[in-house]
């Protein structure tokens, strides 16, 4: 089946539909089975359609489906409270997506400077490489050319250095500087992973120089590293984090979490949503979480994502001429192929042998199976990669 004419086309689709999926394989519409090594750009953590995320949504479902923010509501309490008392938050903002949590953040830092009555503190420091969403906030955040180009005037506040570089956060601090936001592991740029010293030191020069840390753990966090959250990884406590994606596990949900204080400008009125932490997305993401802190999934993230980088470093022995570097961490891992090969071409290759992939930036592609998958299928995926390198 073709793309139909009448969608936008803003998306390249790879020609191939999927109709029904089960745990860590996706099934087209001829039958054919794909092991599922995207998870939808980390998205379905628990596979496709885990049965206790079945339970919970028809449950849900039957139930209620949306009320507005103008009320409580049960599920929404209940699930704030779970995801907040197992981070560093006091707070949280749900909303539809990773670019609202992003924009939630970025929102965040300049009101809480503003309620300090220091309202010239309203710049935000930001990272070469840097994929933050598509809203004109976070393509201004990101500063890349591709994703800005055409849609200029970008959004005054941000001052983007170099990935990594601690030099040029110090020197790009002024007085009107109010945070920084990082992704601390790069997923669209090709995986690329912060150094865990270059982390630390952004929280010292934050506490230093009194500006809010923010992480941007859209792609990386939720058990992607092996740890709920990524900052847990890198041992550092931010004073906000955007996370969406695996948080529901396929239900459209963005959440924004903040420390009391660095949440201190976000009053009534101030910002909100008409959609955000409805329902059927905080009881699915609430079954989510009660997988995701069984006794042994993370270790399962840890101990699958070790089998599978050591696999893939095998494999870059096997083709040093086609594979230039395995890069990445927990089941956040990357391979690099060399440039006569363009990545997306390899894709294809793979999906023709029954792998999915998730092709990045400097032709890398991404390997995000689901965080529950199993030593035996790492083997099985290994020699689908295997075969297809073969091929060239
Ligand atoms: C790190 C990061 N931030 C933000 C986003 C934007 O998320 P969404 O597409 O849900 O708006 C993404 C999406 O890929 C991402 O990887």
């Amino acid at each position: 089946m073709t793309t139909s004419p009448k969608l936008l086309p803003v998306h390249k689709r790879y020609d191939v539909t999927f109709s029904h999926g089960e745990g860590s394989y996706l099934f087209d519409n001829e039958g054919k089975k794909y092991l599922d090594f995207g998870a939808g750009i980390a998205v379905n953590a628990l596979g496709h359609c885990h049965p206790k995320m079945v339970a919970a949504i028809t449950s849900q479902a039957k139930k209620l489906w949306h009320v507005s923010n103008i009320y409580n509501g049960n599920e929404l309490n209940n699930y704030a409270e779970r995801l907040t008392s197992n981070s560093f938050a006091d707070y949280v903002f749900f909303c539809n997506s990773g670019a609202e949590s992003i924009e939630c953040a970025i929102k965040m830092i300049r009101r809480y400077f503003f309620v300090k009555n220091q309202p010239h503190k309203n710049r935000i420091i930001t990272f070469t490489g840097a994929f933050h969403g598509r809203t004109i906030a976070t393509i201004s955040a990101a500063g890349k050319e591709k994703y800005l180009e055409g849609f200029r005037p970008a959004l005054d506040g941000f001052d983007n250095v170099e990935f990594g570089n601690i030099e040029a956060v110090k020197n790009a601090i002024t007085e009107n500087t109010a945070g920084i936001l990082i992704e601390p592991i790069q997923g669209e740029e090709g995986i690329r992973v912060a150094e865990k010293k270059f982390l630390q030191e952004l929280r010292k020069i934050a506490d230093e120089k009194n500006l809010l840390l923010a992480f941007d753990e859209v792609q990386c966090g939720m058990g992607r590293t092996g740890e709920l959250f990524a900052h847990n990884f890198f041992d550092v406590k931010p004073d906000i984090v955007g996370t969406a994606k695996a948080i529901a596990g396929g239900f459209p949900l963005g959440a924004c979490l903040a420390t009391k204080e660095a949440a201190s400008g976000m009053t009534i009125g101030v910002h909100g949503t008409t959609y955000g932490g409805n329902p059927m997305a905080m009881a699915v993401a609430s079954a989510v979480l009660d997988v995701m802190l069984e006794e042994n999934f993370l270790e399962n993230v840890r101990k699958v994502g070790a089998e599978l980088k050591s696999e893939l470093q095998n494999l870059h022995k096997k083709f040093p001429n086609l594979i230039e570097e395995i890069r990445g961490v927990g089941l956040m891992l990357g391979i690099k192929i060399n440039e006569k090969i363009p990545n997306v071409e390899m894709t294809q290759k793979l999906i023709n042998h029954g792998l999915l992939v998730i092709p990045a930036s400097d032709n890398v592609i991404r390997v995000l199976p689901p965080l529950n998958i199993n030593s035996a299928q790492v083997k099985e995926g290994i020699e689908k990669l295997e075969k297809s390198f073969l091929s060239f």
